[in-house]
């Protein structure tokens, strides 16, 4: 009995909840502070919530245990007490919340059509109808918070923009400085903003997913949809499976994505994911790449240099890249990089009508057109995108995104390999040809033993002139310029006594080093500063000022990964030059030392290699005085204490080498193993011989070998022969330092540094790259490399004496024989 009563009075209690439930505010049932509405299905609860003593009325989930507030009716104008009331006004064209002094807190713009009630519905959406037509003459997804609901409509819809705005804290639902908003200008894509400052930017709807959200895929529980027409733009999304909540919500400069089983929330994905989807990261024509440590690395499209190099250096990449060669319309062409979020679409049009070959034509055609890609991947190939302004805000995935053909001068395209159709040369020509060779070479080589001996004596002096003059040659208006206007107060003169005192008299305890211009010694100077000192011979033989001039220029060339000369000390007639400190001194006491190898992981490595080409070409191109280095080798290449690199000794060939040579040819400019074939055996030298030194140089750092004399016939001695077997077997890797592991994760970055080695060090100095194209090729995954062929030493070479017979014809063709499958 008591037991059917409690039945009883349960059911009662039930029967009276779900009366009082309802769904719907009419004029004469208002809802006052502590009632609710309950959607017909249950989904969503309307009313009055508390936070931070504030009184907001809101939407939330009424199954969540933890209070998850979707809308937020008066977020910049909370109550202070609980006599709140929403209601509709007599005729039911207003729905306003008031207090009981009837002080409005926040109402619907005035309607022209007369609403009988204001409900909510299952989906979230608080609407007002008209209760006889079901007609909608305002939503609350008009005026979404912070929360993307399932058919919320974010975008511009008739000409209105719809747009999330963060919380400003986790308590406070008022508007914060953060939203996420359509851009349509060009190609419709969504930005975060921090005010007006882009923070995040999505890239554009390529059919299936935002190009920057690789990893945004529908599947059978959620479908995402952009549409866009004359009449509306937007993005929403649909929750396919009955049993998954899902909800989007801007969390400061954070969009996130959570889901729920119907008890607590997972996040599912939160956006921006790292510093490569910062807007912009790496500026105009700069590519953002995240490797496994998280930090984010800034390189420029192949065809591009940076903006600043030294900015750049610094991480401030933000001034992004610039052309390497200028636009000539006509003779432009493309470059391909893969992977990538497509940039910026507000300067970029769409004909979802034409085909990528007709896209390419299209935008070759128009001068002010500097890439394009296909769009839409969810349909072939034909959907034009073409960009008219900077290329800003590239990231390049490590898969999954789409691809970018971007315009550059037709110098500036990497020549595709044709090896494949020099292979299509008969056995026949090569066995004929072969035979030819065999006989040349056999008459040549009796003429080349007598030469190298000649050589041996004329070879110092005759390097020297030749490569003054082309120094000279290189030499400009502005050099003759500033060489008038050095004048010894720009650099720092030393006095004697504190050198000397610095250094200890000069004790050999403290020497560090022997280059080929003189002896390096540590010092200290009186306040801790360490200095290294390289004292040079005698001058007597030239002209003082001239020597002071040349050390001024050479004080002048400044860049990240040079040596500073901090100054310099004339005692009679010894020069002494003062450079920083450099506590891990010359690469060659680690590199080639089994013991302290292993402190060079490939990453170190890659980042030395990649330092010394930038100080290279700075060298070559950049600096004002276009010096050619001549002895470049691994104890010429210093380490800091971060083990950045630092070339040491450039432009001391500009010192020996003027005017009287003579008096200096005991002095070894170059060194074997590193010289270039045609500067030991012709004394022809040119930047050209730089990259043969620099490509050994990599090789040796990739290897942790020392190249030996490139005269050696015994092929296993050297290393360049050793790569080049290595590289024809397909087996490159196997030349990596076994200290270092061969982690699958760099195997093509190390690949792309052993090809790059071997193109510099290939024989002809023609076919090796400058110093320019090296840094690119170190730099872009993209860009597509040559084969390397045969490099240059001495067993194989034909000389430039044997030339006249040997015709180039046969020339080229031996090597091609030679070249990997
Ligand atoms: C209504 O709000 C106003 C402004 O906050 C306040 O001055 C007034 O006291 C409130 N009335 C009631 C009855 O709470
Ligand atoms: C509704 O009533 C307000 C005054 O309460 C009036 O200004 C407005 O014109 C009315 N709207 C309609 C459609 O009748
Ligand atoms: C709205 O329509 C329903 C059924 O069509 C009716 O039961 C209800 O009374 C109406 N409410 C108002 C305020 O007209
Ligand atoms: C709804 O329809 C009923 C009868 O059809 C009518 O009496 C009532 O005025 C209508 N209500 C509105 C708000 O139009
Ligand atoms: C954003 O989300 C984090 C948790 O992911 C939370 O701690 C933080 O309070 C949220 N911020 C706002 C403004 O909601
Ligand atoms: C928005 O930015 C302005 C200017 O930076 C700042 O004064 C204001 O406090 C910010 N508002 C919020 C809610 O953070
Ligand atoms: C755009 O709106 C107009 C007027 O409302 C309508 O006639 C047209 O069909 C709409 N177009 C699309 C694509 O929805
Ligand atoms: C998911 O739901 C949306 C809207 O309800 C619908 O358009 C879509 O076709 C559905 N997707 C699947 C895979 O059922
Ligand atoms: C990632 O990039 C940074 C900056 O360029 C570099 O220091 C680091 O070695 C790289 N890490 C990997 C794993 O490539
Ligand atoms: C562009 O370069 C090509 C080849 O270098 C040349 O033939 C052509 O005249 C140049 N056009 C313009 C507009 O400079
Ligand atoms: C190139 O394209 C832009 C943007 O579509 C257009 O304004 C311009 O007229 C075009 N120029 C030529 C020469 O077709
Ligand atoms: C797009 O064009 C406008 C106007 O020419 C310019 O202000 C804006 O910087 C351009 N956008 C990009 C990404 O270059």
């Amino acid at each position: 009995m008591a037991n059917f009563q409690f039945i009883l009075l349960l059911s009662t209690f039930f029967l009276f909840s779900l009366c009082t439930s309802r769904d719907t505010i009419t004029l004469d049932a208002p809802l006052s502070y502590g009632d609710t509405l309950l959607s017909s299905g249950g989904v969503f609860t309307l009313g009055f919530f508390t936070s931070n003593n504030m009184k907001y009325l809101g939407i939330w989930y009424t199954q969540i245990i933890q209070q998850t507030v979707v809308w937020v009716a008066n977020r910049d104008n909370p109550m202070l007490d609980s006599t709140g009331v929403l209601s509709l006004n007599t005729n039911g064209s207003i729905l306003q919340l008031q207090n009981g002094s009837a002080k409005v807190f926040w109402s619907t713009s005035p309607l022209n059509r007369v609403t009988a009630v204001a409900r909510l519905l299952d989906t979230g959406n608080f609407v007002l109808m008209d209760n006889n037509t079901s007609i909608i003459s305002w939503q609350s997804f008009d005026y979404p918070t912070d929360t993307l609901l399932p058919g919320l409509k974010v975008g511009l819809i008739m000409g209105q923009p719809r747009f999330l705005t963060s919380w400003t804290s986790s308590d406070n639902p008022s508007s914060s400085n953060y939203t996420i908003k359509l851009d349509s200008a060009g190609f419709p894509e969504y930005f975060i903003l921090d005010r007006s400052k882009r923070v995040y930017r999505t890239g554009p709807w390529n059919g299936r997913q935002f190009s920057g959200e690789p990893e945004m895929e529908t599947d059978s529980k959620l479908t995402f949809v952009f549409v866009s027409n004359p009449n509306e733009t937007y993005y929403t999304f649909y929750v396919n499976d009955t049993s998954l909540i899902s909800r989007l919500v801007l969390n400061q400069s954070f969009l996130q994505r959570y889901v729920s089983d119907g008890s607590g929330w997972t996040l599912y994905w939160s956006l921006p994911r790292d510093q490569c989807d910062n807007y912009a990261q790496c500026g105009p024509y700069g590519v953002c790449n995240l490797n496994s440590s998280n930090v984010p690395d800034c390189t420029c499209l192949a065809g591009f240099i940076p903006e600043s190099e030294k900015q750049w250096d610094l991480r401030d990449t933000s001034a992004g890249c610039i052309r390497r060669t200028g636009l000539n319309c006509t003779s432009d062409g493309f470059i391909r990089i893969s992977d990538v979020k497509l940039p910026e679409t507000t300067n970029a049009t769409v004909d979802s009508t034409v085909g990528l070959e007709d896209c390419r034509n299209r935008c070759l055609k128009n001068c002010s057109c500097t890439g394009y890609s296909n769009l839409d991947v969810s349909n072939g190939e034909s959907s034009c995108m073409m960009w008219f302004s900077d290329l800003v805000d590239i990231r390049q995935f490590n898969g999954g995104g789409q691809i970018l053909y971007y315009r550059v001068a037709g110098s500036d395209v990497p020549a595709a390999s044709n090896a494949s159709e020099k292979r299509k040369t008969t056995n026949a020509a090569i066995i004929v040809i072969s035979i030819i060779l065999g006989l040349v070479i056999l008459a040549s080589f009796g003429y080349l033993v007598r030469r190298m001996k000649r050589k041996k004596k004329g070879l110092r002096q005759t390097s020297f002139e030749l490569a003054w003059s082309l120094a000279h040659e290189h030499d400009g208006v502005l050099d003759e310029g500033s060489r008038s206007q050095g004048n010894l107060s720009s650099l720092p003169l030393y006095d004697v006594n504190v050198i000397f005192s610095a250094t200890n008299n000069f004790s050999p305890s403290n020497k560090l080093g022997e280059g080929g211009f003189g002896t390096v010694f540590m010092g200290e100077l009186d306040g801790g500063n360490r200095i290294a000192v390289k004292r040079l011979g005698n001058f007597s033989t030239q002209g003082l000022d001239e020597l002071k001039n040349e050390v001024i220029l050479i004080a002048k060339l400044q860049h990240i990964n040079l040596v500073s000369l901090l100054g310099c000390c004339i005692k009679g007639e010894e020069l002494m030059l003062i450079y920083e400190y450099m506590e891990n001194k010359s690469m060659d006491t680690i590199i080639f030392d089994k013991a302290k190898s292993s402190q060079l992981n490939w990453q170190k490595r890659f980042e030395i290699i990649k330092g010394i080409a930038r100080g290279v070409l700075y060298l070559h191109q950049d600096s004002r005085l276009r010096v050619i280095h001549r002895d470049l080798k691994a104890s010429n290449v210093l380490l800091d204490k971060h083990m950045n690199p630092k070339i040491s000794d450039f432009g001391l060939a500009r010192i020996f080498g003027t005017d009287d040579t003579k008096s200096h040819t005991n002095r070894v400019v170059g060194t074997y193993g590193y010289m270039a074939p045609e500067y030991a055996m012709d004394g022809i030298f040119s930047v050209k011989s730089d990259v043969f030194s620099f490509g050994v140089l990599v090789l040796e750092i990739i290897s942790g070998k020392k190249n030996r004399r490139i005269f050696d016939t015994e092929p296993s001695s050297n290393l360049l022969s050793y790569a080049w077997t290595l590289w024809k077997d397909n087996k490159s890797l196997e030349l990596l330092d076994t200290s270092i592991s061969k982690n699958s994760f760099h195997r093509e970055e190390i690949m792309r540094c052993i090809q790059v080695g071997l193109l510099c060090v290939q024989d002809r100095p023609d076919d090796r790259p400058d110093m320019s194209t090296v840094v690119l090729m170190l730099n872009s995954r993209d860009a597509i490399l040559p084969q390397p062929k045969q490099p240059g030493y001495f067993s194989d070479r034909v000389t430039s004496d044997a030339k006249s017979l040997s015709s180039c014809t046969v020339y080229d063709t031996t090597l091609t024989i030679m070249e990997p499958r």
